[in-house]
């Protein structure tokens, strides 16, 4: 396998400009994502459909009454609402709060202009995880996070605190397995807690985990062009995005792996 740079100096993500996804095969993928963790793809020349095809050999993409088939547009005009809107939302995994135990995920640029901000940020947290203090990783392990959706579409009816374990295992490895709090007083697609944790340690716990796992040392910015994809490993990464004003519509595709 070619060896490629890496996006992060912890020695994950890559960027691939000079072959297109499609000509890569199932297998080259997979052992591109197993090494590195997520692939960011420049201005490809390939329709939704056809990418949609491509990622069903990896194994069944999600479809629910949010999605038209496969696809979820998410392009920024619902206002009302943080995720579907163009609001700042915070490191998380895909799937947590709509049941769906989501492997790969594909976002795919189909509209960009006259953007600012809005970048995808992914994260290598199975490195990041050696920095952040034992009593934390401990606490998370111990009692994981209780997460309420607070936007309306998640499949997890909204006003209603859900379970998750601060940890998921894959191949051996522990990788983080939360959603983060969004800033006190910001407007909210979740709102997030610990358990027996009162909400000042809460907040200082988080802002301990986000000073960590946000550093260029692990974490990776994708300023977006039309025709870009980033393909990663759900199970092994977190992504959130920037909040952004102007025309941004990116489709997101979910393998789910049985
Ligand atoms: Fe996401």
């Amino acid at each position: 396998m070619t060896n490629y740079p890496t996006l992060t100096p912890s020695g994950k993500g890559i960027l691939i400009e000079d072959k297109p996804l499609k000509d890569f095969s199932k297998d080259e993928i997979w052992a591109l994502l197993r090494k590195y963790h997520w692939i960011a793809f420049k201005k490809q020349a390939i329709e939704l459909e056809e990418l949609t095809t491509y990622l069903s050999q990896f194994g069944r993409t999600v479809s629910n009454d949010r999605r038209e088939g496969a696809v979820l547009k998410i392009d920024g005009t619902k206002n009302e609402e943080v995720f579907l809107g163009s609001g700042f939302l915070p490191l998380h995994k895909d799937g947590l709060l709509m049941g769906n135990n989501v492997g790969i995920v594909s976002i795919f640029c189909l509209e960009y202009s006259d953007v600012s901000d809005g970048r995808t940020f992914i994260v290598d947290i199975e490195n990041a995880v050696n920095e952040i203090p034992t009593e934390i990783q401990e606490l998370l392990r111990n009692r994981g996070l209780e997460v309420k959706p607070k936007d309306q579409y998640y499949i997890k009816a909204a006003d209603k605190w859900y379970h998750m374990a601060g940890f998921a295992e894959f191949e051996g490895k522990e990788y983080l397995n939360i959603g983060f709090p969004y800033k006190r007083g910001d407007k909210q697609s979740w709102e997030a807690r610990i358990p027996g944790v009162d909400e000042d340690r809460f907040y200082e716990i988080f802002e301990t985990l986000d000073n960590i796992v946000m550093d260029p040392k692990y974490c990776y910015y994708h300023n977006w062009d039309k025709g870009d994809i980033l393909l990663f490993d759900n199970r092994k990464t977190l992504h959130g995005r920037e909040a952004f004003q102007g025309k941004r519509a990116l489709a997101n595709i979910q393998v789910v792996l049985e």
